[in-house]
């Protein structure tokens, strides 16, 4: 028998046990991490370490670096996340990995190390869409959380509109046709001399600044669910190169608040029209930017005007972590065919 025959009817019986444990490794981007999780939504331990600081002097992730500093940090945090959790590899049921999307070398790492725990433990691979991730970080949060529900993704590399039909089924109603939101946040705060990572740091310099330019007039999109950040970051590039080569000095509290301010004004106001035409109550934020107050804030404020639960995680499963990577990976084992060794990482993989 294969190493995949085998897995599949391995499956077929964890599906019955009481308790399943998932070893789940994140390392997609900057971050490495490995986390236990237990039924999907009890986190026994999720061991996070940041490259943050080591990127910064480049102002922004090199591809190379963090592929290294993934591997110097993948084993031992592997042995963190079980003794953590007091257990041994031994008791865990399945491997879960990102598989993409990301950076290759990145996503590499963490997948070459769960494939080799799979087979010389003989357990099945769960291969994790990194995205979806993210979205089950509200799954621990917020234990009575069940789909169906809508949900704003958005994260570094994605920006849509997601109905949620069931734990494996999302429908895509619309996404960013150019650059995702917190990719404009990052290149907006470079160009405004902002450390890396930037989107945090325009979302501190904005608070209680009331924005005042208006970088883009119409928005072309209006009528649909797609959104373009790529047209609102080119004009704030424009505006700050314009103001620089007069030699004027630059107000970067306002321009930070004024493109926070037409960014989420965008995404926000065509979420809440989706909710309405396909009639949910319930709204999730995901990604990254779900850290954004200001993004927090409105769509509170729009929620409660039209009757919407809204839904977003801790600001600690915002950020990239394993923990969402293993309440999917639970999801997918019961009701999906385990991966196969052979799998590639997929640095660009969408939204299904
Ligand atoms: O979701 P994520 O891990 O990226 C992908 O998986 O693609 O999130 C990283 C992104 C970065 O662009 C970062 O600048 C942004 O999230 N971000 C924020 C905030 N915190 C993180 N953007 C705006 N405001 C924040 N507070
Ligand atoms: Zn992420």
């Amino acid at each position: 028998m294969t190493y995949i025959e085998r897995m599949k009817e391995k499956v077929q019986d964890i599906r019955k046990q009481k308790d399943v444990l998932i070893l789940a490794i994140e390392s997609s981007c900057d971050e490495t991490s490995v986390a236990v999780v237990k039924n999907g939504r009890q986190v026994l331990s999720n061991i996070i370490s940041s490259q943050i600081e080591i990127h910064r002097h480049f102002g922004g992730v090199v591809p190379e670096v963090a592929s290294r500093n993934h591997i110097l940090n993948i084993i031992p945090l592997v042995e963190q996340a079980l003794t953590s959790a007091k257990l041994t590899l031994n008791d865990i049921d399945a491997i879960g990995v990102t598989q993409g999307a990301g950076l290759v070398g990145a996503l590499l790492v963490g997948l070459t190390t769960a494939k080799a725990l799979a087979y010389a433990l003989d357990k099945p691979l769960i291969a994790v869409n990194h995205i979806k991730g993210h979205i089950a970080a509200n799954y621990i949060a917020f234990p009575e959380l069940e789909p169906p529900f809508m949900c704003l993704i958005t994260s570094g590399g994605h920006t849509a509109i997601v109905k949620v039909e069931d734990y494996n089924k999302l429908t895509k109603i619309g996404s960013t046709q150019d650059d995702a939101i917190g990719e404009a946040y990052d290149k907006v705060a470079r160009i405004l001399g902002l450390e890396y990572p930037g989107g945090v740091k325009i979302d501190k310099l904005a608070q209680g600044v009331e924005p005042k330019i208006k970088f883009t007039h119409n928005d072309t999109l209006a009528n649909s669910y797609d959104v373009s950040y790529s047209g609102l970051k080119t004009a704030v590039i424009n505006y700050v190169h314009k103001l620089e080569q007069n030699g004027e000095k630059l107000d970067v509290p306002q321009i930070a608040a004024s493109f926070q301010h037409q960014a989420i004004t965008m995404i926000t106001e065509k979420v809440i029209r989706a909710c309405k035409e396909f009639k949910q109550n319930k709204l999730v934020l995901a990604g990254g930017v779900a850290a954004n107050s200001y993004l927090r804030a409105t769509l509170t404020k729009l929620c409660k005007e039209n009757n919407i639960e809204l839904y977003f995680p801790p600001l600690e499963f915002c950020t990239d972590n394993a923990a969402m990577i293993g309440s999917v990976a639970y999801y997918q084992l019961m009701q999906e065919d385990p991966a196969d060794l052979n799998i590639s990482a997929l640095p660009s993989i969408e939204i299904k």
